[in-house]
């Protein structure tokens, strides 16, 4: 049967519309729902275009968990993806889905991780540090930001004179290429 994937999404979409795009006409997955946690996600346009049912969840709904949860479960969701989403996923949710939520991050961790740590905030990091590279982390999660097992890692180089928003572009090149693949080979695990 093929396996139900929902995106957590709090923003531009990029990612998500990725994802969308891969897997519509695949056998192995289908997204099916779009949850973010920002009424102006792009995210939640970009689903609907794509005729992926999405929902905007307010802060109280991450805070309690439960219909985070329900939503989830009568969706028959099998596996989560974080994709450039920045509130907290219920502890409800991280414990009925065990290695089933992944994250996507836009550096190698644990360097640039943590509270804070994302978007252009983190490729600024990695410029000011003087990072001879970056890349992507995809990681499931756990209870803390940035900290559960590391899934798959891809590095870019860090150019001379770059400007975080070339960075960006590089880092978001490697998002695009490899995060639906890693998603694909761990559906087909489950
Ligand atoms: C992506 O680069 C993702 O790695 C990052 O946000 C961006 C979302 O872009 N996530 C984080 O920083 C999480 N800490 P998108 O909305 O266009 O997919």
């Amino acid at each position: 049967m093929k396996k139900k994937v929902a995106i957590l999404a709090s923003g531009n979409g990029t990612n998500a519309e990725n994802i969308i795009r891969y897997f519509s006409g695949s056998e192995t997955a289908c997204v099916n729902l779009l949850i973010a946690n920002r009424k102006d996600a792009y995210a939640l346009e970009r689903a609907k275009r794509l005729g992926v049912p999405s929902v905007y969840m307010g802060k109280d709904e991450w805070k309690e968990g439960a219909n985070v949860l329900g939503l989830l479960r009568r969706e028959g969701v099998d596996f989560v993806v974080l994709a450039g989403f920045l509130a907290r996923v219920p502890q409800a949710v991280i414990d009925a889905f065990p290695r089933r939520i992944v994250n996507i991050h836009p550096a190698l961790l644990p360097k640039f991780g943590g509270k804070g740590m994302y978007g252009s905030h983190v490729h600024e990091a990695v410029l000011a540090a003087g990072e001879k590279e970056s890349g992507i982390t995809i990681h499931y999660i756990n209870e803390h930001y940035d900290e559960g097992d590391i899934v798959a890692q891809f590095r870019c180089e860090v150019l001379p004179g770059d400007t975080p928003d070339e960075l960006a572009s590089r880092v978001h090149a490697l998002e695009y290429k490899h995060f639906p693949e890693v998603i694909e080979r761990l559906v087909t695990a489950l």
